[in-house]
């Protein structure tokens, strides 16, 4: 089981009234990727420049906006987020909720939550460099940081008021720095009971290679055969892995994405045989956790041409020959076998979805699949979001939401967790 002391602190994001708030959003799906459980509550300021439904997406949960339930938010008990929460980041914080916090004023949601708070508090300023070096500010910030508040920023840079100066919020990626580092000294006691299973416990030093993107089967140096695969699922599911701690080795097919920063290892192929022959490499060197979410190409061209076919030669219609590629997971995995090793793949299927991946499931010897179906709603090549099924021996385990692909990867490691601390108990 996983003890309490794993868990990963449950952050509450508090959106003040500032331009710097959109930025936030990009905050939220940062925390997520790295394995945060995140709720947000916004001023009545803040939902002028983010709507709460694009926080509510990003966290998969309500966000409270107001005391009384009066406006988009459910009439939600005023202090719950702040009894959940571990630790809780300001981000805008503007010149007014650093006012309202060092003097203890609770007169709207997010004051209110803020008071009611007694954990670590973390400010990311932002406001016109005015208002920061207005002796007010400076005495409230005085009055803040001797109480033990935390603060990241303001940098200096373009303002919204169109000047050069300090005043600026510091950017997410700084932001997420200072969480970790805040998350790190936390207590064990201080975190949360619940969501026991939470991924970043669980996967924190487990080495876990993951492919991802289609192959390119080459027919001559200028054509190939692929499929549509964009790459994000797997590339979503690796940095959600780094962020819940663990050791990722992408082995990625030609896509245009980045890989995510802290892997472990990144190799970038080409071809299914390309593929097969990496995942056996890295299954040589060592790896538990195996996330199949390439979608590798079932054939190739017979032949390669290796000049470019004319189409004088290749005359007015042209009839392809194609042979099978490796199946990575059914004939490539299991001549390195390791003891231990977790195998998750995916299935893309349009009829008898859970039926079928069941039985995929069980021929390629995986502990888990996730399928989908590319025709649902909500879901399939080129949509934003994103809407799984996991499937274990036992059956179904979990249906997700449909989801941006971000946050449903960090779903999809807890809720693997969770399946598999259970499988051994
Ligand atoms: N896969 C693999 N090697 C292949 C093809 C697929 O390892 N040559 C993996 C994929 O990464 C995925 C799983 O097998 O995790 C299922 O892939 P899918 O293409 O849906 O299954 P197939 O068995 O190829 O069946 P079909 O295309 O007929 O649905």
């Amino acid at each position: 089981m996983a003890a309490q002391a794993t868990a990963n602190p449950r952050i509450l994001l508090l959106v003040t009234g500032g331009i710097a708030a959109y930025k936030s959003c990009f905050l939220a799906r940062l925390l997520m990727q790295a394995g945060f459980s995140v709720k947000v509550a916004m001023t009545e300021a803040a939902t002028r420049f983010v709507t709460p439904m694009t926080f509510q997406v990003l966290t998969g949960h309500p966000v409270a906006t107001d005391l009384w339930g009066e406006r988009q938010s459910d009439a939600l008990d005023h202090v719950e987020y702040a009894r959940w929460a571990d630790l809780v980041v300001i981000a805008p914080a503007t010149a007014d909720i650093m006012a309202k916090a060092a003097h203890g004023i609770a007169d709207e949601i997010v004051s209110t939550m803020l008071l009611a708070f007694p954990g670590p508090v973390l400010m990311a300023p932002a406001m016109n460099d005015n208002m920061w070096r207005h002796l007010a500010t400076v005495a409230n910030l005085e009055i803040l940081t001797s109480r033990g508040v935390h603060f990241v920023g303001p940098g200096s840079g373009w303002l919204a008021c169109g000047t050069v100066d300090e005043g600026r919020m510091s950017e997410p990626e700084e932001i997420l720095t200072a969480v970790r580092k805040l998350a790190d000294g936390l207590p064990a006691a201080a975190m949360s009971a619940d969501d026991a299973a939470t991924a970043s416990g669980f996967w924190a030093g487990k080495r876990v290679l993951v492919t991802a993107g289609p192959t390119h089967e080459p027919i001559d140096p200028v054509r190939y055969v692929a499929n549509r695969s964009s790459g994000t699922m797997g590339y979503a599911l690796a940095s959600a892995a780094i962020g819940a701690g663990a050791a990722v080795t992408l082995i990625s097919g030609p896509v245009v994405l980045t890989p995510p920063r802290g892997l472990a290892g990144f190799r970038a192929v080409e071809t299914a045989a390309d593929m097969a022959a990496a995942v056996g490499e890295a299954q040589d060197d060592g790896i538990d956790w195996l996330i199949m979410s390439a979608a590798v190409a079932d054939f190739k061209p017979v032949n390669f041409a290796p000049g470019k076919l004319k189409k004088d030669v290749l005359g007015d219609g042209w009839s392809l020959a194609l042979t099978r590629n490796p199946d990575i997971l059914g004939e490539v995995v299991p001549t390195h076998p390791h003891d231990g090793l977790r195998v998750v793949g995916f299935a893309l299927e349009t009829d008898d979805m859970v039926g079928r991946a069941s039985v995929k499931r069980e021929a390629k010897g995986m502990d888990y699949i996730l399928a989908n179906d590319p025709t649902a709603a909500g879901s399939g090549f080129g949509s934003e979001n994103h809407q799984v099924t996991l499937i274990g021996g036992d059956g179904i385990i979990w249906e997700s939401a449909s989801l941006p692909k971000e946050v449903l990867a960090g779903e999809i490691l807890q809720q693997l967790a969770q399946a598999d601390q259970k499988t051994g108990e």
